[in-house]
């Protein structure tokens, strides 16, 4: 049988199917994009239940543009990287009315009486969105701009985000996925109501909904996109941001085209700010600035890049908010090293989206200096993603029932005695079993720039570690002993045991250089690491190293050295690695090894349009070859690489003499 009844009796055939699909996108397209509902509620939820049956009776049908993937339903396994063709690139900030007006300056000195287009500056995570043939084959995270992570699966779900557009081809579209203002408000009530952690600004609850491997979890958190980049204009004949803007929006996307806005000059772009500074907070969207971007195509090709960002466009970021609270209670914590640090619990506030009920207050000189008492009312500030700090106290609202700060003599969590070290505010716990820095070590071996062990988090480590499974870093590669255990505790079903337990083996796998960072060596970041792997090739020779090998490394100065050579004196420490290997836990740097004279110590510059290669692409290749990049030609300049219509560097680079590579040497010493 070739059709189904609904309850009226209709046939339901592929073609009804095909139909209602059809009437549904189009009225998705003229609620969300357009806001001109062309049906009631009532009607699209009858014709969506309508196409569900159909779709349930005959699931070969099913389409990929069919509104009822927006309930989720697709889970990936993890999450595969994607290869950005045109890089995602971010913007230069500028911070107040003098910066905007000497980026207009700095646009005149290469066109003049540039136009602008102003957007809000959506506090979301940008988003890559790939169409053929008219269809959305693929969405991406924006990731370090070069290679991101596809997100497909989550970004069926939105509402905003066109299954299908108007035309059948091939595009690529950017844009802002987030969450409104209400819908973070009704998601952290119910997750209030549930015990549950809260998210802590729209912007976070947008970005943890994206990186989940269930589409389901997506589709409830009720995310939206606005669009506001298309990268290709040139293959759609478009010569003008705006008219791109407005070719995207007739072809089904969601752009802001009731608060974007041509400028004709700067004043006109300042009345803009001016309007937005005042009015965001009546926006159903946090914003944290306005996007000003050159209209004119050929204007901006012609100002080109610099190494990170467009030379045409800049974000003003709104200055950071203050607010007044309660400074209730000071809490001290202990972090990974043992370092014990003041916290004020606040009387919870909003700040720039965010709920906040606790700021650093650094150690205990900090406290003292700013005369902080505990009962204080404090103002508190938050600027973009760092951590709420008290800004200063307020003094004149002391009732005299405000109470001294005393710091911690004793580690608030083994009790053991704190010890503040000589050049250092701050004081430690020494205790090496101290549960609290253990904790901490845990979490932050399982960290993103570390083994980036998915899965866990810092709720879970502390559980597990209280029961016994997770004592030191060895006891990740063990859990899988305990699989059936594990799956029986409340929360875990068999799907997240074997997600964490996959991604726990995958971590095996992992470069030396995450190793290193993840042993928690002081004075060992990320970047560190990935000196140290590079030049010693594996831990053994790391560990075999003398102090002055060491030091010899460029950038590896004295207190990195000797924290180094220390780690690796120290019995319980080597037993730790040798319990990793047996794990087969890899112990190499599995990227490129650096052997190359001509890059090894030596300062780049780079000028001019480079054909074959980008800019970033360049830089990171100088850089895994030991080389060093300045953005300026002096006398300490060893090379200067250019590329097609070089600037005033080439000029300067042959007046003192300097060694000019063209594209070609460049690419010829890189093979
Ligand atoms: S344009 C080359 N426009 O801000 C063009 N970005 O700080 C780059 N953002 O990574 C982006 N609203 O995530 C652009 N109207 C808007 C935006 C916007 C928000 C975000 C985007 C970008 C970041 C740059």
């Amino acid at each position: 049988m070739l059709f189904c009844y609904n309850n009226s009796g209709d046939k339901m055939t592929k073609d009804r199917m095909n139909e209602l699909i059809e009437i549904l996108n189009e009225a998705n397209y003229n609620y969300h994009v357009l806001d001109k509902p062309t049906i009631t509620d009532a009607e699209y939820d009858n014709y969506l239940r309508d196409l569900i049956i159909i779709e349930e009776k005959h699931p070969e049908w099913k389409r990929e543009d069919s509104p009822t993937v927006r309930v989720g339903g697709a889970v990936v396994d993890g999450f595969n990287k994607v290869t950005h063709e045109i890089p995602m690139l971010s913007l230069g900030n500028v911070f107040n009315e003098d910066e905007i007006i000497s980026f207009d300056e700095k646009v005149k000195k290469v066109v003049t009486n540039p136009k602008y287009v102003c957007e809000l500056k959506i506090d979301g995570l940008s988003v890559s969105l790939l169409y053929k043939k008219g269809r959305l084959v693929r969405g991406a995270t924006r990731g370090d701009g070069i290679t991101g992570e596809d997100i497909t699966h989550n970004v069926r779900t939105i509402k905003t985000i066109p299954l299908k557009i108007k035309e059948e081809i091939d595009i690529e579209v950017r844009g802002e996925i987030y969450m409104s203002k209400a819908s973070f408000n009704k998601i952290n009530e119910e997750r209030k109501s549930k015990g549950e952690e809260l998210f802590a600004n729209p912007r976070n609850a947008a970005a943890g909904s994206v990186r989940q491997l269930d589409s389901r979890i997506a589709s409830k958190r009720n995310l939206d996109c606005l669009i506001y980049h298309l990268p290709n204009p040139i293959d759609y004949d478009i010569h003008f941001h705006i008219d791109a803007l407005e070719y995207m929006k007739n072809l089904g996307f969601n752009t802001n085209y009731k608060n974007n806005k041509l400028c004709n000059n700067i004043s006109e772009v300042l009345e803009y700010v001016a309007y937005y500074t005042e009015h965001r907070n009546d926006l159903p969207y946090e914003i944290d600035g306005i996007v000003i971007k050159v209209n004119d195509l050929e204007e901006q090709r012609k100002l080109g890049f610099t190494a990170r960002t467009p030379k045409w466009a800049t974000a003003y970021k709104f200055p950071a908010e203050e607010v007044l609270t309660k400074l209730k209670e000071i809490k001290f914590t202990v972090g990974r090293t043992g370092q014990v640090t003041p916290n004020a619990i606040l009387e919870p506030v909003f700040l720039m989206g965010s709920r906040i009920s606790k700021a650093t207050l650094h150690n205990e000189d900090y406290v003292l200096s700013k005369e902080i008492k505990i009962g204080d009312i404090v103002s508190i500030r938050k600027a973009g993603d760092v951590i709420p700090e008290v800004v200063e106290v307020k003094k004149e609202r002391r009732n005299g029932t405000e109470k001294d700060f005393v710091m911690a003599t004793t580690c608030p969590i083994c009790n053991s005695k704190l010890v503040r070290k000589d050049t250092e505010a701050a004081y430690y716990c020494t205790n090496k079993h101290c549960p609290a820095k253990k904790i901490e070590g845990l979490i932050h071996y399982t960290s993103r720039n570390a083994m980036n062990i998915e899965g866990f988090g810092d709720r879970i480590i502390e559980d597990f570690y209280n029961m016994g499974y997770l004592k030191d870093y060895p006891d990740f590669y063990n859990l899988y002993k305990y699989k059936e255990e594990l799956m029986e505790l409340e929360g875990f079903g068999s799907k997240s045991i074997n997600n964490l337990l996959d991604s726990i083996e995958k971590s095996k796998e992992n470069s030396l250089e995450r190793l290193l960072f993840a042993l928690g060596i002081r004075y060992v970041g990320s970047k560190n690491a990935k000196i140290l792997a590079q030049n010693f090739k594996n831990i053994d020779n790391i560990i075999s190293a003398t102090y002055e090998q060491l030091l010899s490394i460029r950038d590896i100065g004295e207190i990195i050295a000797k924290s180094v050579f220390d780690y690796f004196r120290n019995e319980d420490n080597l037993n730790l690695i040798n319990k990793l290997k047996e794990y087969n836990v890899n112990m190499n740097y599995l990227g490129k090894v650096i052997e190359d004279e001509d890059f090894v110590g030596k300062t780049f510059v780079l000028t001019g349009t480079l054909l074959n290669i980008t800019r970033e692409e360049a830089k990171n290749i100088i850089e895994e070859k030991g080389g060093k990049t300045s953005s300026s030609v002096s006398s300490k300049t060893s090379v200067v690489i250019v590329g097609k219509d070089p600037g005033s560097k080439y000029e300067k680079a042959l007046n003192l003499g300097i060694t000019i590579w063209n594209e070609e040497e460049f690419a010829s010493k890189i093979k």
